[in-house]
């Protein structure tokens, strides 16, 4: 079965970066479409062009996040939910286009949501590509952990390994799980809610489509880390804007 990765993106100066470097990971698995969203009122011709050379299959979408959803320039990263609507706009996508492939087949895949930022081993993708309905494995350097996981006894998830509110309904990050394509498609509903409490995201999309006791644990059940919750460090720009105010910022022309 195909994967289809959806992947929120917005600009920034390391965005063609990250999205370099998720490339270069995706282009080592076979049958991946992926579905990138621009948090933007329209395509970017940065995207767009990368997209074009990346030799990977892909949809490009966009949508902005309404303004009051938005992060502001100041605002602790946590305060707002990120990538909401974008993950959304990739699962109204799907639907839509999976109606156009009726049959077993175009019913056939299994969906991912990766952000810009994380690392992912190319490993992974085979681990999920068995998903009937929500496998889930463990997430290196998140929620203040060395690791997140589910545990697993009796290969069945029983409860999670999290330092933070493990009351809730799915205490995973977003990395953490797959879902198979025709449970996304048989729950038309389903979607992520943006009004989610922090660290309520996954869950909200999750509530509505397994519940724990049928998860599907992979990596070795869960033992073996696959995917890391890196973050890019934004960069300093003191010296371009000192350049900047002579006349003498770098040439931007070249897009980087
Ligand atoms: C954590 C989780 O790993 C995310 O899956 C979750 O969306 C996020 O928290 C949250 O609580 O909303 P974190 O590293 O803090 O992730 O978030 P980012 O990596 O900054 O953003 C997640 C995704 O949304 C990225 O793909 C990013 O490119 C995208 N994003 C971020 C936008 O599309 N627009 C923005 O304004 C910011
Ligand atoms: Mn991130």
């Amino acid at each position: 079965p195909t994967i289809f990765v959806i992947t929120p993106t917005y600009a920034r100066l390391v965005q063609k970066a990250e999205l370099t470097r998720l490339s270069l990971t995706f282009l080592h698995v076979p049958q991946l479409h992926w579905i990138v969203v621009e948090d933007s009122p329209r395509r970017t011709p940065l995207v767009t062009n990368f997209l074009m050379k990346s030799g990977l299959t892909y949809t490009h979408l966009y949508v902005p996040t309404a303004k009051e959803r938005k992060l502001q320039e100041g605002d602790p990263s946590w305060l707002k939910p990120r990538g909401v609507e974008q993950r959304n706009e990739g699962l109204r996508w799907l639907r839509e286009d999976r109606r156009a492939q009726p049959g077993e087949d175009g019913q056939q895949g299994v969906v991912y949501f990766a952000d810009d930022d994380n690392t992912y081993s190319p490993q992974l993708f085979e681990e999920m590509r068995s998903t009937q309905r929500v496998s889930v494995w463990p997430v290196g350097l998140v929620g203040g952990m060395k690791f997140e996981s589910p545990v697993v006894e009796g290969g069945k998830v029983v409860r999670f390994h999290t330092g933070w509110r493990p009351s809730r309904p799915f205490p995973m990050d977003m990395a953490g799980f797959a879902v198979s394509l025709k449970l996304v498609l048989t729950n038309p509903d389903a979607c992520f809610d943006g009004e989610a409490p922090m660290g309520f995201l996954e869950s909200s999309l999750l509530k509505g489509l397994v519940t724990v006791d049928e998860l599907e644990p992979k990596a070795d059940n869960c033992t073996k880390v696959l995917v890391w919750h890196t973050r890019t460090e934004k960069p300093k720009m003191k010296r371009e804007e000192a350049l900047q105010v002579q006349g003498l910022g770098s040439d931007p022309a070249v897009e980087v």
